[in-house]
């Protein structure tokens, strides 16, 4: 080797949370990768370990902190994603073996942190942090960096602007930014120019996708009123169409649905399109109107139900999956007793249960917790047990 020639460090990224840290992950690894360093297949190989977070529940966090705590002998330790936007510069004081702290709209300066961070001769001393930053770069998705060789994650949109009140991704995520629907097509087919046959849309409400791009303006035009820019929208809908039309791609799908944004449309391309796949998670959070109120989340239980009526109408055979939280504040035997009747009801392939566990920034956190652990255990359990039940049905069935 030249002796001017540098052995980059070892980089590998522990991923916590949803499929949008997935994605974020093999971007930063794309990035790094571009600028030499070297991929780690596990912790124990790696000079610099990056923690890769989530803040959706308290128990996502502790699960982080925990093992933080038990890397001392790394050239970095890192935190990214939303614990990072979460807690920011606090994250030194509480793991004081961590040096570089970058929120999720920052991650395309992670090469250059580490960077910096390893070329400093006060390692463990010197320590950085980058949250809230400008939006992405739309280049980073383009590093042809997956982590699976059929298929691929594809993000359309970025943060979430719902406030649903429990939810912290808002705050840690920032408010929905869609991409440019030219730029999502072409990472598409660079995807598929690299044996990628799969490909699933990602954002944490893609129902409500957008990209009101303009008509170029009419330069030679004499009128000055032809001249004026023309508002081109186009939807989540329209995207779908496009995306079917690409060819060489085999099948898609999507994720995450909000039943407010959900549209007949919707289904009607999932039930003609061929290459979308018949899936749709679409979490309902509670049966109870009142709790549905009290979250935010822009619809009645009526409202759900007709959805979902509609879709196994015009969707034959569709999956469905739907998340649950028990234990909301004021949540009583009445109202669980409507998310318990619902759940038997809507009959889904699986349903995600989670016990509410308050986080900070939301509106929620101003509501007294006031149902017990206990209390939401014993929810949590019942709606498992139905769940199971009802999987159970369904798996027979369809065979
Ligand atoms: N954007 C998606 C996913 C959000 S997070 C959506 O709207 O569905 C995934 C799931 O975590 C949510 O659907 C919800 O069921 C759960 N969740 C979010 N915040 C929570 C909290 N504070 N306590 C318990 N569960 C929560
Ligand atoms: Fe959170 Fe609601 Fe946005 Fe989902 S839609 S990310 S639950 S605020
Ligand atoms: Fe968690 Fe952030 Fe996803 S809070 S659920 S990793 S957007």
């Amino acid at each position: 080797m030249n002796d001017k020639e540098v052995t980059k460090e070892k980089v590998f990224i522990r991923t916590f949370g949803c499929q949008m840290n997935v994605r974020d992950s093999e971007v930063i690894c794309g990035l790094l990768k571009e600028e030499g360093y070297k991929i780690a297949d596990d912790t124990q190989d790696a000079d610099i370990v990056l923690f890769n977070t989530c803040s959706v529940r308290q128990h996502a966090e502790e699960r982080v902190w925990s093992e933080i705590g038990r890397y001392k002998n790394k050239k970095i330790i890192g935190v990214v994603g939303c614990m990072a936007s979460n807690y920011k510069e606090k994250i030194f004081e509480r793991a004081p073996n961590v040096s570089l702290v970058v929120g999720p709209q920052d991650i395309h300066k992670i090469p250059e942190i580490i960077k910096v961070l390893t070329e400093d001769k006060v390692l463990f001393e010197r320590k950085i942090w980058e949250t809230d930053g400008e939006l992405r770069p739309a280049e980073i998705y383009h590093t042809g960096f997956y982590q699976d060789k059929e298929h691929a994650y594809v993000v359309i949109s970025e943060g979430c602007s719902n406030y649903c009140s429990y939810c912290v991704v808002p705050y840690v995520r920032s408010a929905l930014r869609n991409r440019n629907y030219k730029d999502i097509l072409k990472e598409i087919e660079e995807a598929l120019d690299r044996g990628i046959t799969k490909i699933t849309l990602l954002g944490q409400n893609v129902n409500a996708y957008q990209d009101t791009g303009h008509k170029p303006q009419a330069t030679s035009s004499p009128k000055p009123a032809a001249c004026s820019l023309q508002p081109q929208t186009l939807n989540f809908v329209k995207l779908l169409e496009m995306v079917n039309k690409i060819m060489g791609l085999k099948e898609f799908s999507f994720i995450t649905s909000h039943p407010k944004d959900t549209s007949l449309d919707l289904f009607k391309v999932m039930a003609d399109s061929g290459k979308l796949k018949k899936y749709l998670h679409l979490p309902v959070q509670s049966g109870s109107d009142k709790i549905l109120r009290l979250m935010n989340r822009g619809y009645t239980k009526k409202f759900y139900l007709d959805l979902v009526h509609n879709y196994r109408k015009m969707v034959k055979d569709g999956v469905l999956t739907t998340d649950i939280i028990v234990g909301f504040p004021t949540e009583n035997e009445e109202d669980f007793q409507e998310t318990y009747d619902l759940v038997k009801k809507i009959e889904c392939d699986a349903a995600y249960i989670f016990k509410y566990s308050p986080r900070p920034h939301t509106e929620a956190v101003k509501f007294v917790d006031d149902i017990s652990r206990a209390e939401k255990e014993r929810r949590h359990r019942l709606i498992l047990e139905l769940q199971k039940e009802i999987s159970k049905k369904k798996s027979v069935k369809s065979k």
